[in-house]
């Protein structure tokens, strides 16, 4: 049986993967361990699956936390928190998945890693390499879901999205495909081992719009803002928005305008069989978040 520590596991993809993992039951079986700090807060917030999987508190920047359980796991699915950059916390912990002999390993990178040797994302891939483990990098594109978090505040309460994107166009990406994706490899490891392989959606689209498509989903008006990088970190500091945090979102959003459009991918059928989510179909799914924010 596979043992598979998932770290991350209340995040956006963390709880994609688990989800997709559980509904896999016909499958070969999977014993999951679910990594987080707080899990007191992951019990409450994930009621329907809480107890189907095995808890481990852990703290990505202190190994202590989980070099015991990784000498009963054979496979792991490793993500960088959006706040860890520093390879001082990551490569330790590559080195205790070598010292622990961890079979698998499926890291959670970015699409156009290749071509950015700064982002951490890189540096990551690269030491996994080096180190002989087996790997499979998923290599999303941009979030559908970053609507529903990143910018739902601006969305309920400015009716706009406000970003330094100008005319630039994102591939949109629905998280439950990549967890999807993820879980089918995880199942299936051996044809996708020592692969970097893109997830996307089908559209490629600027926020403009994608800003139409919400007005016309919803039934309210939402205007795209495109600001300068002064006007931006100026409204997000007054927001109260860290730092650390503000420059995450400007270097996604803003160096995407001196980029080509991105490259859409088939993988998500050749893995998975099914067509992946259209941007449309997930405002709809998600109407009431728009509208609510619930
Ligand atoms: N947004 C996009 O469009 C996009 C596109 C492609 C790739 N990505 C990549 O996706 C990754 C983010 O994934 P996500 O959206 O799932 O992140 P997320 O929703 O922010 O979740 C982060 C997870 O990491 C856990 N965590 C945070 N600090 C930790 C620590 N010190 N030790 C252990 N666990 C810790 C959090 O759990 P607790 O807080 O409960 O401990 C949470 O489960 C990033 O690497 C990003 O570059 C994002």
């Amino acid at each position: 049986m596979k043992k598979l520590l998932v770290i991350g596991a209340t995040g956006n993809i963390g709880t994609a993967v688990i989800d997709a993992l559980l509904a896999h039951s016909n499958k070969e079986e999977v014993q999951i361990v679910a990594g987080c700090r707080n899990i007191a807060k992951a019990k409450k917030n994930f009621a329907t699956w809480h107890n189907q999987v095995q808890w481990l508190s852990m703290d990505l920047e202190n190994t202590a936390t989980f070099e015991e359980e990784l000498s009963t796991t054979n496979c792991v699915f490793l993500l960088r928190p959006p706040h860890l950059a520093d390879m001082k916390v990551f490569q330790p912990i590559i080195d205790l998945f070598v010292k622990n002999n961890i079979k698998e390993i499926v890291f959670l990178s970015v699409q156009g890693v290749e071509k950015s040797t700064i982002i951490p994302h890189y540096k990551i891939e690269q030491s996994i390499k080096q180190s002989d483990l087996k790997y499979v990098f998923i290599r999303p594109s941009y979030f559908m879901q970053n609507l529903t978090t990143e910018l739902l505040a601006d969305i309920k309460h400015k009716k706009a999205i406000v970003l330094p994107a100008g005319n630039a166009k994102f591939n949109w990406v629905d998280v439950q495909n990549i967890g999807e994706a993820i879980a089918e490899i995880i199942h299936n490891f051996a044809p996708y081992c020592n692969q970097a392989i893109e997830i996307t959606g089908k559209e490629n689209k600027n926020f403009e719009s994608v800003a139409t498509l919400l007005s016309g989903i919803t039934g309210t008006n939402i205007n795209y803002k495109s600001v300068n990088p002064f006007q931006f970190f100026f409204i997000k500091k007054k927001e109260g928005i860290p730092f650390g945090k503000i420059l995450v979102l400007f270097m996604l959003h803003f160096i995407a305008r001196f980029e080509p459009e991105p490259i859409i991918s088939d993988n998500y059928t050749k893995i998975t069989g099914n067509q992946p989510t259209l941007l449309a179909q997930f405002i709809a799914r998600k109407k009431q978040h728009f509208i609510k924010g619930d």
